[in-house]
């Protein structure tokens, strides 16, 4: 009896999932709607499709229904709109559309905080103004120096470990984002608590990647999550301790002592508990990290992939570092190494799903440049895939996928090259771009000065396929993948270090 309750109950869950979008289309549609496109698999809808490949899934509808569609997933409507000057001019100037209350549910549901410390908006709107303050100017150049002795701190650790000159095999991935968690740790929250973390357990780099997972099951809501992952959402609350009672000027950075002060200070304490204030903090490190270090690993492997592009970075290194000198963080010179950043930008260009968002406060309607009408309902998402651009062939040629790495080194027969939006775009454009850019290219020349690399699994098969096409893990959703499910291990490299004075 129990069995068959249990089956009705979950077809008409199916069902009521099912028709809903439907049901919801008859009583709350707004003129001007763009076109509806159902999905027939109730529950996971599109979502297979999505972490299959966001770029193909989305353009195939593009190239199908044109620059505006709307589909149904994770119980929200995404409506996609693919025209770059309205979205610029319009959407993120319109009062009727904000990014604002999506940020407060991210963070209620993937840090799980309470709702009132991130929905007060002066926190909001000074912790805003704290980012475009500290990780600029002055303050960004005391970040790289940071982030630049962490990295050789990490070399020159591991060289200790084992003998100078033996030759070790690790998954890049893990290796280079271990290396990359220490020094934006280093950057942010300073030597102190980067020793703390390197001397404790469990490993702070395991910690960070179940916080990910335990963020990312939250943020889509995965149903009976905390029983059936009970171990990562104990490791997150774990990596959030480690942020729970930071010790103040202990060489932090100014924008995390600012933030500690804040959430401290006798007018808004009264918001936060100890577990907000530290998974807050986790998740500016996070944030800072996450795709950072996950985008420095395959800008790696695209150069170690193109003999030529890495040729071209070595030159270039060669001219602008002295070999004698190490002193790569300064921003003269970190300015200066524009092959190394048309490499970057590539590998982001032609890897990464990135969008900018709005949600509508009220049912309204743009009017687009073109003079079109897209009608939204409260609460819609509406979505610019930045990617479709990236991959655009009137802008990067009949073959978008290729990998061109000097494509933003402007030619002299082009009025300029081309351009990207990587970080976002508006008020909440990615603050830490410029430390994003400064460590990729600071971690590539470490590499480059220090170490000789090599795939131990990769046959020259797969080496022409992956110039085709990187077997990209498109199933972490808020944030860059590493490799997909089973091609881990062709990122296995053998290494072996040198120019290293480990004394
Ligand atoms: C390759 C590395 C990075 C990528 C691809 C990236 C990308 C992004 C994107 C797409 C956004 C959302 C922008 C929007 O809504 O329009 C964002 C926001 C943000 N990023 Fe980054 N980011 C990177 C590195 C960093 C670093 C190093 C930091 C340093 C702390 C950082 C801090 C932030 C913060 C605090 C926000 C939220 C800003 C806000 O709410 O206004 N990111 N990032």
């Amino acid at each position: 009896m129990l069995l068959i309750l249990l089956t009705i109950a979950i077809i008409a869950l199916a069902t009521y999932l099912y028709l809903k979008p439907l049901i919801d289309n008859l009583f709350y549609s707004v003129p001007h709607e763009p076109k509806y496109i159902h999905s027939y698999i109730p529950f996971i809808g599109f979502g297979l499709k999505m972490f299959k490949d966001p770029i193909e899934f989305i353009r195939s509808f593009y190239l199908k229904y044109g620059k505006t569609f709307v589909i149904y997933l994770a119980s929200k409507r995404w409506v996609y709109f693919y025209d770059e000057q309205t979205f610029l001019t319009k959407v993120l100037k319109s009062s009727d559309l904000s990014i604002d209350e999506f940020i407060i549910d991210a963070s209620v549901y993937g840090l799980s905080v309470s709702r009132q410390c991130v929905e007060n908006e002066d926190i909001q709107q000074i912790t805003l103004k704290q980012y475009h303050q500290y990780l600029i100017g002055d303050e960004l150049e005391i970040l790289n120096k940071r982030v630049h002795d962490s990295l050789i701190e990490s070399i020159k650790l591991d060289a200790k470990k084992g003998q100078d000159n033996q030759t070790r095999i690790v998954n890049l991935f893990d290796y280079f984002g271990e290396f990359m968690l220490y020094a934006g740790a280093e950057g942010l929250f300073g030597h102190s608590f980067v020793i703390e973390q390197r001397n404790a357990t469990p490993n702070f780099y395991k910690l960070f990647q179940e916080f990910g997972d335990a963020c990312r099951l939250s943020f889509l809501r995965i149903p009976f999550r905390s029983i059936l992952h009970k171990s990562t959402f104990q490791s997150r609350l774990e990596f959030v301790k480690r942020f729970s009672s930071l010790k103040l000027n202990n060489g932090e950075s100014k924008l995390i002592h600012a933030r500690e002060e804040l959430f401290r200070s006798d007018k808004y304490k009264h918001l936060f508990s100890q577990y907000d204030i530290g998974a807050l903090q986790a998740g500016i490190i996070w944030a800072a990290v996450v795709n950072t270090a996950i985008m420095s690993c395959w800008s790696l492997v695209d150069l170690l992939l193109h003999p030529e592009a890495l040729e071209a970075v070595k030159q270039e290194l060669k001219e602008n570092i002295s070999s004698s000198s190490t002193l790569i963080y300064d921003k003269e010179t970190l300015a200066k190494l524009k092959i190394l950043e048309s490499c970057i930008n590539e590998s982001m260009r032609h890897i990464f799903n990135t969008v900018s968002a709005r949600q509508a406060k009220i049912d309204t309607i743009i009017e687009c440049l073109d003079k079109t009408k897209v009608g939204l309902r409260k609460g819609d998402m509406l979505v610019y895939p930045t990617f479709l651009k990236h991959f655009d062939p009137n802008l990067f040629g009949p073959n978008p996928y290729e990998y061109q790495y000097d494509r933003f080194i402007k030619k002299p027969n082009e009025p300029k090259a081309p351009s990207v939006m990587l970080f976002g775009c508006g008020p909440h454009m990615c603050p830490g771009r410029f430390l994003a850019i400064n460590e990729i290219k600071m971690l590539i020349t470490v590499i480059i000065q220090h170490m000789d690399i090599e795939f131990v699994n990769m046959t020259e098969q797969d080496k022409d396929d992956y110039r085709k096409k990187l077997p990209y893990d498109y199933t972490k959703m808020i944030s860059s993948g590493g490799p997909k499910k089973g091609y881990e291990h062709k990122f296995d490299i053998k290494y072996s270090y040198k120019n290293l004075d480990i004394e």
